[in-house]
This record gives structure tokens, C-alpha cells and sequence, in this order.
């Protein structure tokens, strides 16, 4: 079942419609602190981690899945956490509609679904008709953190990535620093799956355009 796009701040939590204006993130968590955004969160473990270790950031997730939006909005909530966005719904209808862009310093794409079958690969998130969307989240100089278990998918994501004018796209050859950050990450590591990881940054003063996006979703021409 389709269920409708909702958004929850610590103020509370709404409807929302694919024709609404962008979002003002600033009025929804004033302050000054960087913006991240994670999509496809999950239960939700490091955008809390993140919410917590950095309370002068701004946190805005996305989750297609109720169960686990509302799992993160209850634990955000309880933690008294005042520094978090948290939307409901596909991330690509969210951020072709109401996601403002080039705001973030930071993406995390951490096991997005690979849509294995060729028939549903407009579903993914890294595609090369639907790769606009998410890098236009980022502001100059900001970054991209993606990791996969699907390493068909993780190559193609590359190749798509090092295609896209204005990005410096680096695999990294080791875990990240700060240990396994999604609970899918925790658990493949636990049983020594391979993992590929990216760290991506978006060229300060380079216009993103993908060669090869449709027009009708470019998000930056
Ligand atoms: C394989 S799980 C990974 C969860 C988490 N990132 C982790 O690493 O533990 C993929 C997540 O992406 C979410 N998801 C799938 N398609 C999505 C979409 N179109 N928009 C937003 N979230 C999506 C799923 O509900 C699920 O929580």
C-alpha cells in the first residue's frame, strides 16, 4: 500500500503533498549548523547517532517505510533531540517535489534497495536518469557517503558517479573511520561480506549536470 508523504520535526508532524513549495529547512530547525541528509535510513541508527554527537547540526532523513520512520521519530523524540527532520515517503518523488537543493554538506546513502530486475532500475536512487536528484542536495564542496553489499550495483554507481561533471569520487579501499555506521552495515561486517564504499565530493564552483540524465528530471541545468 502507497501511504501518503508525512513529515514529523520535534514540533510535531503533518501531511504532506508531492505540490507543496520546497520545505524551509531553516524555519523548521533554526540555527546555523550544517545540513546532512540520510536516505533510505532505516531503523534510523545513525541519523540518531549523528542527531546526538552533533546538536549544533541539522539532520534531515528520508524512509519509505513507516515502520521505521516512526521508529526513528519515537526514539528522536524520547531523546528530547531538537535538530532533526524526519520525511515519509519515496525519497525520489520527495526530492523531485518538496526537498530544497544544494543545501547539504553531507549525503548518506548507506544500502539503498538495488532493484535488481532491468525493468524496475528507474526505481533506484542511482540511476543515470535519477542520480540529478540526489546530488543536487548537495552545496558546493559537499559530500557524498554511499556504501553498498550489491557490488554490481556499487560498480555501476561509480561509473555513473565519475561520469558526473564537478565530483571527485574515491572508493575507499577500508571500513569507515567511526566503525559500521547502519545496522546492515553492522551485520554484513559481522559476517565478512564485501562491501563497497564511496566517498564523493561535489567540486566547489562546478556546475552539476549529468550527460546522460533525462531532461525531465535533470535536477540542475
Ligand atoms: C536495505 S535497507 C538499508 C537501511 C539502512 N540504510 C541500513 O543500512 O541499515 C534499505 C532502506 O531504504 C528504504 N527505502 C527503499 N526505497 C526507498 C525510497 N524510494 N525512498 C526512501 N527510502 C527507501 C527501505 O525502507 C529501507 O529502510
Amino acid at each position: 500500500m502507497i501511504q501518503p508523504l508525512r513529515i514529523a520535526t520535534p514540533e510535531g508532524e503533518r501531511g504532506l503533498a508531492t505540490t507543496a513549495a520546497p520545505l524551509p529547512l531553516d524555519a523548521l530547525v533554526p540555527g546555523s549548523g550544517a545540513w546532512e541528509v540520510e536516505i533510505g535510513f532505516g531503523k534510523g541508527r545513525y541519523l540518531l547517532r549523528r542527531c546526538r554527537e552533533e546538536p549544533g547540526g541539522r539532520f534531515l532523513g528520508i524512509e519509505l517505510a513507516s515502520e521505521y520512520w516512526g521508529m526513528f521519530v519515537e526514539r528522536a523524540r524520547r531523546h528530547r533531540l531538537s535538530n532533526w527532520i524526519a520525511l515519509r515517503g519515496d525519497a525520489l518523488a520527495l526530492l523531485a517535489s518538496t526537498v530544497p537543493r544544494g543545501f547539504a554538506a553531507a549525503v548518506h546513502v548507506y544500502f539503498p534497495d538495488p532493484w535488481p530486475k532491468s525493468r524496475h532500475h528507474k526505481r533506484r536512487l542511482f540511476d543515470p536518469e535519477t542520480v540529478d536528484l540526489v546530488l543536487s542536495l548537495l552545496a558546493p564542496g559537499g559530500r557524498l557517503l554511499f556504501a553498498t553489499d550489491f557490488l554490481e550495483y556499487g560498480a555501476l554507481v561509480q561509473e555513473i558517479l565519475e561520469s558526473y561533471p564537478g565530483l571527485e569520487v574515491t572508493r575507499r579501499d577500508r571500513p569507515w573511520d567511526d566503525g559500521a555506521r547502519t545496522n546492515y552495515e553492522a551485520k554484513y561486517l559481522v559476517e565478512g561480506r564485501p562491501i563497497l564504499r564511496l566517498e564523493v565530493t561535489r567540486t566547489p564552483g562546478a556546475a552539476p549536470l549529468h550527460p546522460r540524465g533525462a531532461r525531465g528530471v535533470l535536477a540542475a541545468v
